[in-house]
């Protein structure tokens, strides 16, 4: 349950009965940060005191005269200038968890009206390896698509691969000048991004360039794309020869990731569209010719979008409109969010409205940005002249490497010996624990900020990292081993659940936020919101499972009614990480 918006609305009847303008109460109800203030407070006394120039404590006290929920909070609390403190009552509390307990989906309603969602996420440019530039993308791009699925949305997730621009020229003109033919034929990834790498580096600096230098390796370069473009045999060969070599590799990335999508249809799958589409903008009116190109001017003084180049080359920004068109003809989504970095917010901006005048309003066009991310020099770690060290693949390797590190150095410090059995764990843990380090890292930033990325940071047992909340997952499922207890003796509703110590209210409080904390977290996109939540429930556990003996609890009933709660907690911790993409392990 939402309990805000539940609450919201019997807060808005108050107001009306009251005579108060209506506001938008939902908007003015936070969690509060210190439990001296209730579970909530209601912060919308003070607009309202101003336009019915009373005093904002007049106002509270008005609209506690109109609002009482008996069974539901404890008398509501005037605080300061005319906060409303509200506090849940243990017994509503408790009857809300025993519900949450006996729900598959832990209390998460449907919305009312579910929608279509198309998400553009991951989207690299093949033809050189993928590097850790693409993981923010790749990441968030699954954790929404999983939360919004989750939800009961409709998503459909696009891969919108790079697969037809410049990077083949450089590519095809390596292996037509420098290929070394054996080493192709025996790993054909890596001869092609060595093939990438080596012709980078012939190309003149872009300060070289501005100085008028001419740069022959970077011209032949152009031109085999734009022979490719034109339909030049020889280049389309080799390009169907390079394409199932690429995607391969990218594909073992998604499948370490865990990450899948329902299409892969790349820039080249828009081709045959382009002419149609570049017509189309012409014969509307939307698109001029200026100097020799076909361009769109959205104001006579910004730079205008070219949607064609003087030699007849299409741009990226006349592939995403033919995309666009693709998409909402196919699918009549309600949305299409590009999950892009941040450096891209012009090409959107102007695609967004180019698309709008073009095709109409009906669907929501979205640009979910992110920062970079850093190295310790704090500068964006990226592929320097396609420097192909900092591979994504090789990343992973490292992580997951690290993992098994802290993993081994953990059981030693508890002094057991490693069995045969243990040692076979290691591959598996390592993979969970690495995968789940790295995604977890990179969602638990603000999305729109840089992050600089740290190993030690990331893999830390102690903190708000993957490990700790999979350890947490871990140790809390060994309770029912040790026990010989059936987790799913608690999943329904016979148990009473018994809220009489601070400890055990404050964590069933966290738990039954999980709705609240999902929805926030899909207003603005970010993960990040998941990321804290599963926080608080960790801490709030930490504390529980410190104060309150669950296994030897005083009585069998406050034993019950525990075991209910570390059940729900584990609940609550491994659907939340599945909703960023990380998998837990029952025993580590
Ligand atoms: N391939 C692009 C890049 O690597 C990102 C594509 C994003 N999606 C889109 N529809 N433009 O920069």
């Amino acid at each position: 349950m939402n309990f805000p918006v539940f609450i919201s609305t019997y807060l808005e009847e108050a107001l009306t009965k009251a005579g108060f303008a209506s506001v938008d109460a939902l908007s003015q109800i936070k969690a509060s940060s210190d439990s001296k203030f209730g579970d909530y407070q209601f912060n919308g006394s003070m607009g309202l005191a101003k336009e019915a120039k009373v005093s904002p404590r007049k106002v509270a006290e008005k609209i506690v005269e109109f609002f009482a929920l008996p069974d539901v909070l404890e008398p509501v609390e005037i605080a300061g200038p005319g906060f409303l403190n509200l506090r849940i009552k243990p017994q509503w509390l408790a009857e809300k968890i025993q519900e949450m307990a006996a729900d598959p989906r832990l209390g998460v309603l449907k919305p009312d009206k579910v929608k279509t969602f198309v998400i553009d996420f991951s989207s690299p440019n093949v033809a050189k390896p993928m590097h850790v530039g693409h993981l923010r993308s790749t990441i968030l791009g699954d954790s929404l698509a999983r939360t919004l699925r989750f939800f009961g949305h409709t998503v459909i997730t696009d891969n919108h691969l790079g697969d037809w621009g410049t990077q083949f020229g450089i590519i095809l003109h390596g292996y037509k000048n420098m290929l070394d033919e054996k080493a192709f034929q025996n790993e054909p990834v890596k001869e092609l991004a060595r093939l990438y790498v080596e012709v980078r580096k012939l190309f003149k600096t872009p300060e070289e360039i501005a100085k008028g230098v001419i740069d022959p390796v970077q011209n032949a370069c152009r031109d085999e794309t734009a022979k490719m473009h034109k339909g030049d045999q020889t280049n389309l060969e080799l390009w169907r020869k390079f394409m199932p070599v690429c995607l391969g590799e990218i594909d073992l990335v998604y499948q370490r990731l865990g990450v899948r999508f329902d299409h892969t249809y790349g820039e080249s799958f828009y081709q045959p569209f382009l002419n149609k589409v570049v017509q189309d903008l012409s014969a509307s009116g939307l698109a001029r010719e200026s100097e020799g190109a076909l361009a769109i001017f959205l104001t006579e003084d910004a730079t205008p979008a070219l949607i064609r180049k003087s030699d007849g080359a299409f741009t990226y920004m006349t592939t995403d409109l033919a995309t666009i068109q693709y998409r909402v003809e196919q699918w009549k989504p309600d949305a299409i969010l590009y999950v892009v970095d941040s450096r891209q917010s012009l090409h959107f901006s102007q695609l967004f409205q180019i698309a709008q005048q073009w095709l109409g309003q009906q669907t929501r066009l979205e640009h979910i940005s992110f920062g970079s991310v850093l190295g310790a020099d704090r500068k964006p770690i990226k592929t320097r002249s396609g420097d192909a060290v900092a591979s994504l693949d090789q990343l992973l390797d490292e992580a997951v490497r690290l993992a098994k590190e802290v993993y081994q150095a953990a059981y030693h410090q508890e002094g057991e010996t490693q069995s045969k059995e243990s040692l076979e764990d290691l591959n598996r843990v390592g993979d969970v624990v690495g995968i789940g380090a790295v995604k977890y890292a990179d969602l638990c930033q603000n999305r729109t900020s840089d992050y600089v990325f740290n190993w030690e940071k990331m893999m830390a047992m102690e903190g708000n990292t993957a490990t700790y909340m999979q350890y947490a997952y871990a140790r809390n499922r060994s309770i029912f081993r040790k026990g010989e207890l059936n987790p799913d003796n608690y999943r329904n509703a016979l148990i009473p659940v018994l809220l009489d110590t601070v400890e055990e209210r404050a964590l069933a409080l966290q738990l039954f936020r999980f709705e609240e904390a999902l929805t926030l977290a899909l207003v603005d996109y970010k993960p990040s919101l998941i990321t804290s939540y599963l926080w608080d429930v960790a801490k709030a556990y930490s504390v529980f499972f410190q104060n309150c003996p669950v296994l030897k609890a005083p009585n069998e009933g406050i034993r019950q009614s525990r075991l209910l709660l570390c059940d729900l907690t584990a609940r609550v911790l491994k659907q939340g990480l599945e909703l960023l993409g990380i998998s837990v392990l029952e025993k580590m």
